[in-house]
């Protein structure tokens, strides 16, 4: 072989070479970029722009997972089998229920004539109870650093906001369902308080829901804010207020997107204990109500293993 032949097959080697080991690092290089954008978790859809809460700005959004659907909490995470649940107490001592952050609105407990607390701006023009002003923040963020954005769509209402969302709600259900006054008023109020018996006119009530799933409805239970609300609200002491099994006494229907403030302590007894807040504060007073058979519901051991 000439010398010229030899230079020429070493050099069309070499190309070979550098060409296998350019291709073996493009590889490498995406191979790479895909694990790291799987532990980053960008690799879900984009979220539209939400109205964010003035300290959440510099989060960064690392999993904007409410894009997705999230699995059905485990019913039973938070429920104990029956009665008291022993390492977490109620606020003990008379007066207990006369809490700020106790208090009962409801049907057959309109708000107290004159109050009206503290309010602070937690985003847009919505208002809560200053009280809660911190631990709203601190859920907000702690769930945005776990992936989860909360857009808080309602806080603290006047009676004459309340008459607004109740009349138009009414309106519409007499326009685009053809019923009378009297049905579309008892339809409305399934959902929606009377003005003067919500419990956001206390400032201590929010409505949740996601930049993805902005609908006030049920759907909102199959989120992953829901999922994560359900985990960790109580260790902020939000509890859901109108749990899907208490409609007989709350009087409302089940609202998986709205969260009352009752306090840390409060929050994880009626989480624990399966309870909504008439019951808690009715428990407050009187202590577990007494079976049939005489048996109260707490954890005392009575001798009855039945
Ligand atoms: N949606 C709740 C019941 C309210 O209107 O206060
Ligand atoms: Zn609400």
């Amino acid at each position: 072989m000439s010398q010229s032949s030899k230079i020429s097959m070493q050099r069309k080697h070499r190309r070979r070479r550098v060409t296998l080991l350019l291709l073996g690092m493009a590889l490498l290089t995406g191979f790479g970029i895909w694990i790291g954008m799987m532990i980053a978790g960008i690799t879900q859809t984009e979220m539209p722009a939400e109205e964010g809460l003035p300290a959440m700005a510099d989060i960064p959004d690392v999993s904007p997972v409410d894009a997705d659907i999230a699995p059905p909490p485990d019913d039973n995470a938070d429920t104990a089998p029956e009665g008291i649940t022993p390492q977490i107490q109620p606020p003990a001592g008379p007066g207990a229920a006369d809490l700020w952050s106790l208090i009962l609105v409801n049907k057959a407990n309109p708000i107290p004539g004159g109050y009206l607390p503290d309010l602070e701006n937690i985003t847009g023009d919505i208002m809560v109870d200053a009280r809660i002003f911190d631990p709203l923040l601190r859920m907000v963020n702690a769930a945005k650093a776990d992936g989860i954005t909360l857009t808080i769509i309602s806080g603290f209402r006047t009676y004459e906001q309340q008459v607004g969302i109740f009349e138009r709600r009414k309106q519409f259900l007499i326009e685009t369902e053809g019923l009378t006054e009297a049905l579309a008023e008892a339809s409305t109020a399934l959902y929606i308080a009377f003005p003067g018996e919500s419990e956001h006119h206390t400032g201590l009530a929010v409505d949740i829901t996601t930049p993805v799933y902005t609908e006030l409805d049920e759907g909102f239970e199959d989120t992953h804010a829901f999922a994560w609300l359900s985990v960790n609200a109580k260790d902020y002491g939000f509890v859901i207020r109108y749990p899907k099994d208490k409609t007989a006494i709350t009087g409302i229907e089940y609202e998986p997107w709205h969260y009352r403030y009752v306090g840390t302590d409060a929050a994880h007894f009626i989480s624990s204990n399966n309870l909504c807040l008439e019951e808690y504060l009715d428990f407050l007073q009187n202590g577990w109500p007494v079976d049939a058979d005489g048996d109260d519901g707490g954890d005392e051991d009575d001798g009855d293993n039945s």
